[in-house]
């Protein structure tokens, strides 16, 4: 029997003809067009050939990191004044209204991979704001692994798959971290109840890095910024998470777009955490090292404003796999600190961009600015929004165009910021500054909590060799006698000769 189309469904019908991408109509989608009913197809059949071409093109490169994620858009509002230490726009006054796109992720699995796994999670928010776009890149963790960019590449070779049995590899992972002590601060933050969150709308969000703010008259000061859950912290334990791996692989993905479907719209109360420039040696540990935090007691939480995710994306592609966060994108009143990843995201983010959606990344209209680029670029694969048209691509011209604002040193970047040294390779030298937070975090661990880190970490350093094991012990041991006790009961339990 022929095909019948449901052409007299209103929601099929109304969305009209079928075209081909050359918006001719097309007369059958079932069948391609053979010489004879049994003969071969013919390479005239535009439509048939159309179809395969741009379907055989779909994937583009995912994510090298953070592959596995779920957008939302939403409004950020100021609630409090903070316009006496940046003159950022978006944070001008109280009720001011910025429109946002945030995008959670976990960090080392494959697209298809379980939003359950054990793994940090990213917290990225685009700010379109009226002098361009602030991304705010961080994790639901305020530390990170490692404190220099040169490490990166090869830490998260270790995270990943073996290269030979392209199974994920429990002495890579394990043997680069016992290697690297700087680690232990985050390594005993993934394997707490902390390391598997309940969904993306549990978790908080920090911008792990100290960036800087820079007041109208160019003073400026240190900040670190933190995204708190309005509702509440949850979290699997090992057990959930292993067993929704299977049973439910995209339970964040679901969670959070059912909640903003239904109209129950997750907020995160907004926060900084301000260090004057003269306090900044004078904390016992380099404030731009992110393997570390700020005491809140000392540095406490000044209130900021309130991010609300409140609209689904229409298009998963379009909006969340073509989103592109950067560290580098900053507005007059927020910069950078000498934090040493930080200087290396700010190069890695648009370069992989680049690579991953084209040079013209930023004309894609989740990328793009809404007070619109203004510039001489031009040019390049994919150059879709009218390219400049016929204004000067050149600068200083004498026909108009974009000018530069001259605003030198005056919002952009701080004044009297100085840096002084010779150049060369100056490496963290490890010292017991490097374990005292590690220690203080397991110790505000209850029996419970910490019974359970342990055997977080016994679960997974198990499946290294005892070299490495008794490597990683050693640090464990050197955060905190009862630390290295706990896990190595554990590693015992499951049969390790260590
Ligand atoms: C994603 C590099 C450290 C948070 C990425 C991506 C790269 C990258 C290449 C993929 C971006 C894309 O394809 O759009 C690096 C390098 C680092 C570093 C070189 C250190 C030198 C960090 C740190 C944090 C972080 C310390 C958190 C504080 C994120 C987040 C994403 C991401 C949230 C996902 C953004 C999104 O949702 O699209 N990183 N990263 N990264 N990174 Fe990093």
């Amino acid at each position: 029997m022929a095909f019948q189309h449901p052409k007299d469904t209103p929601s099929v019908s109304s969305y009209g003809v079928l075209t081909t991408s050359n918006g001719n109509p097309v007369e059958t989608n079932q069948t391609s067009t053979t010489a004879g009913p049994s003969g071969p197809i013919l390479i005239q059949d535009f439509h048939l050939i159309d179809k395969l071409a741009h379907f055989d093109r779909e994937r583009i490169p995912e994510r090298v990191v953070h592959a596995k994620g779920s957008g939302a858009h939403g409004i950020f509002e100021v609630t409090n004044d903070i316009s006496h230490l940046t003159c950022a726009k978006f944070l001008s006054h109280v009720g001011k209204k910025t429109p946002i796109f945030t995008r959670f992720s976990t960090v080392g699995g494959e697209l298809g991979s379980a939003d359950t796994a054990r793994d940090p999670r990213g917290f990225a928010v685009k700010f379109y704001t009226e002098e361009g776009n602030w991304d705010m890149v961080g994790n639901n963790t305020p530390v990170f692994f490692i404190r220099d960019p040169v490490k990166f590449p090869d830490f998260i070779h270790t995270q990943k798959r073996n290269p030979r049995t392209h199974l994920p590899d429990s002495d890579m992972f394990w043997d680069f971290l016992s290697l690297s002590p700087e680690s232990i601060h985050q390594v005993t933050i993934l394997f707490s109840d902390r390391g598997t969150p309940n969904g993306y709308r549990h978790m908080n969000g920090y911008s792990g890095h100290t960036l800087t703010l820079v007041a109208a008259d160019g003073s400026f000061k240190y900040v670190k910024w933190h995204f708190k859950t309005d509702q509440k912290i949850k979290n699997f334990y090992a057990e959930e998470a292993t067993k929704l791996a299977g049973t439910d692989p995209n339970h964040a993905t679901r969670d959070l777009f059912n909640s903003i479907e239904k109209g129950d719209y997750p907020s995160w109360s907004v926060y900084i955490q301000v260090v004057e420039p003269e306090q900044a040696n004078k904390l016992g540990f380099d404030l731009f090292d992110v393997t570390k935090v700020l005491s809140h007691k000392d540095f406490p939480l000044i209130p900021v404003g309130k991010m609300t995710l409140n609209r689904n994306p229409e298009n998963y592609f379009a909006e969340t796999e073509q989103s592109a966060f950067s560290p580098s994108n900053m507005v007059p009143g927020i910069a950078p600190t000498p934090d040493r990843m930080l200087q290396g995201r700010l190069f890695s983010y648009p370069d992989t961009h680049r690579h991953r959606l084209g040079p013209n990344f930023a004309q894609i209209p989740i990328n793009s600015p809404l007070n619109g680029a203004n510039n001489h670029q031009r040019d390049g694969f994919m150059s879709i929004n009218g390219n400049g048209g016929r204004r000067p691509n050149y600068e200083p011209n004498s026909f108009g165009g974009p000018y530069q604002t001259n605003n030198i040193g005056t919002s952009t970047y701080p004044q009297n910021m100085t840096v002084s040294g010779n150049i060369g390779a100056s490496p963290y030298v490890l010292s017991d500054i490097d374990f005292v937070q590690a220690a203080n975090l397991y110790n505000i661990f209850n029996e419970g909590e910490k019974n359970r880190l342990a055997s977080n970490i016994a679960d997974g350093l198990t499946g290294a060799q005892t070299f490495i094991q008794k490597r990683q012990l050693a640090i464990f041991y050197r955060v905190d006698k009862d630390y290295g006790r706990r896990v190595e009961a554990e590693l015992k339990k499951r049969g390790s000769n260590i």
